[in-house]
């Protein structure tokens, strides 16, 4: 893993695999891809967005006709897009990605551990996690992945990676080989936890840990149903681990998640950019993806909106 947050492995998977100039296109239907997009920015790569309107995801008949327009060396997408609850259709994305020749990277910080992330079946060349979200452990690391085409493209890079700290072409003589060279201190504590957070996985198995998380997604929207709530995402597209609701007409949404902090300990998350005061994100990620929480947090929403 990188030390860091998610976002430091959304930065070393870019820096590592782009140079300047490099043409890269990213899939924007949320926050995070607007950020894959800052990132790609910064290092000077000529960067193309396709936008989706947010909680909508993204269109695949678009990003054919781009590929089909345009070469590129890399595509960005992100798999479970936090800041809408939408699930972007990536293996279907992965495919076309593929044939078109690009680099296929993948943002599945708040994905993976909750629903399927089949790297390989899906075409995917790099990706990157964080460990607070479905994995349940603090915050710190970011778990990252690469196919060995994404490795030659890094091990043969023209110019050295701007950015020292997370240039792989050196933590890989740190992560493996004989003789293993010192790059940074490694955030041991943080190696610990997510030990011990994928053998609490491990042990109750990661089908049952998906199901879990289906399930009480599944109880979550019936019970917002019947209080009159409406989900934001159709159907096929919502992630179980992140319930993004419409905010009734009437209620004050600062008021609303106020009383559910002080009242009633629980704290779920706003709308954010185009979505600010539109919605509420309602996570059940990893361990608190448990029925118990969703019975406490709907007999909240019941009271406050009665
Ligand atoms: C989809 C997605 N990508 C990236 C990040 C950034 O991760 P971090 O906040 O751990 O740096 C987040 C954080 O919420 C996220 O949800």
């Amino acid at each position: 893993p990188v030390s860091g947050t998610g976002s430091a492995g959304m930065e070393a998977c870019l820096v590592n695999l782009l140079e300047k100039e490099d043409k890269v296109l990213t899939l924007v239907n949320g926050i995070f891809g607007q950020r894959m997009a800052d990132i790609s920015q910064r290092i000077g790569a000529r960067v193309d967005t396709l936008e989706f309107e947010w909680g909508t995801p993204v269109n695949l008949d678009a990003v054919r006709k781009k590929l089909s327009d345009n070469k590129y060396k890399l595509v960005a997408a992100v798999h479970a897009e936090t800041s809408t609850g939408v699930r972007n259709p990536v293996p279907e994305i992965g495919k076309l990605v593929r044939e078109s020749g690009a680099l296929f990277l993948v943002d599945a910080v708040t994905s993976l551990g909750g629903i399927p992330v089949n790297v390989d079946d899906w075409n995917i060349d790099a990706l990157y996690s964080g460990t607070q979200k479905c994995l349940s452990c603090p915050p710190g690391l970011s778990p990252v992945t690469f196919s060995e085409r994404a490795l030659n493209v890094i091990l043969n890079r023209v110019t050295k990676v701007p950015n020292w700290y997370l240039d792989l072409s050196m933590i890989i003589k740190y992560w493996e080989g004989k003789k293993r060279v010192y790059h940074h201190t490694a955030p041991v504590n943080m190696l610990y936890a997510l030990y011990q957070a994928l053998m609490l996985i491990f042990d109750e198995g990661l089908a049952n840990v998906f199901e879990r998380h289906r399930k009480v997604h599944e109880m979550l929207v019936n019970g917002l149903n019947r209080l009159g709530l409406e989900m934001l995402v159709d159907k096929p597209y919502r992630l179980p681990m992140l319930n993004a609701v419409k905010i009734p007409e009437k209620v004050d949404d600062e008021w609303f998640r106020g009383e559910l902090r002080n009242r009633y300990k629980i704290e779920i998350g706003g709308g954010l950019g185009p979505l600010n005061g539109k919605i509420w994100r309602i996570g059940l990620m990893g361990y608190t993806a448990r029925e118990e929480n969703v019975e406490k947090l709907l007999t909240a929403f019941n009271d406050l909106l009665n």
